[in-house]
């Protein structure tokens, strides 16, 4: 079976991933592969950072591994906070301090659209593949629920009438972003086993 290291501190994206992935591949945290680290996220694309996170990983173990990044893009604030999602109230990452800021300034504007996007970054075999994930919907004024995380209790996908934060992980991953890329990682997981 095919072994993967996450390189992710956030418990709740390795659940949700390992949610979708089921048996069929090994995946190793950085807390099971013993390595305690926080990977700096200083680029202004997720697709930078989420290949400096995997590429950090993979000069440490030498072994396959990917990593995920993921921001939310609200249109009515030219697709802020973006890149900068897990900081956007400060160097600290807090989850309220996030949605208030996001609330503040969505205060009084008409359009609410938003969209997650999840971008991963595999290493196989030496070799870097992007997957790209999106989720669009819209953030509501008040926050709803208390599963999930981030921005979940304020985000309501398209085809619900639930935030993030009201649906069981089971529900969220028939909408979500991070499904989306997950699954393209599947498939190209699958058909690599299956030709070498
Ligand atoms: P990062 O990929 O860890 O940099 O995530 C950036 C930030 O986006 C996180 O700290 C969360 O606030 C938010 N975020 C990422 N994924 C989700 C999600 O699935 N739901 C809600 N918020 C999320």
């Amino acid at each position: 079976m095919l072994t993967l290291i996450f390189a992710t501190n956030n418990q709740h994206k390795v659940d949700e991933i390992k949610s979708v992935l089921g048996n069929s591949f090994e995946i190793i945290t950085l807390q099971e592969a013993g390595i305690d680290i926080d990977i700096p996220e200083p680029y202004d694309t997720l697709q930078e950072n989420a290949s400096t996170k995997s590429a950090t990983i993979h000069t440490l173990t030498n072994k396959n591994c990917f990593s995920e990044d993921t921001g939310l893009e609200v249109d009515a604030l030219n697709g802020e906070p973006g890149v900068k999602s897990a900081r956007y109230a400060g160097d600290v990452k807090n989850f309220q301090a996030n949605i208030d800021k996001l609330l503040l300034n969505l205060e009084g504007k008409e359009n609410r659209t938003a969209q997650f996007r999840t971008v991963i970054s595999l290493i196989l075999n030496n070799e870097e593949h992007f997957f790209e994930g999106v989720c669009k919907g819209k953030i509501i004024t008040e926050q709803k629920g208390l599963s999930g995380f981030g921005y979940d209790p304020v985000f309501i996908p398209d085809g619900s009438n639930k935030t993030f934060a009201e649906m069981t992980m089971e529900e969220k991953n028939e909408f979500s972003h991070r499904r989306k890329a997950t699954d393209k990682l599947i498939e190209f997981l699958k058909e690599y086993n299956i030709t070498n």
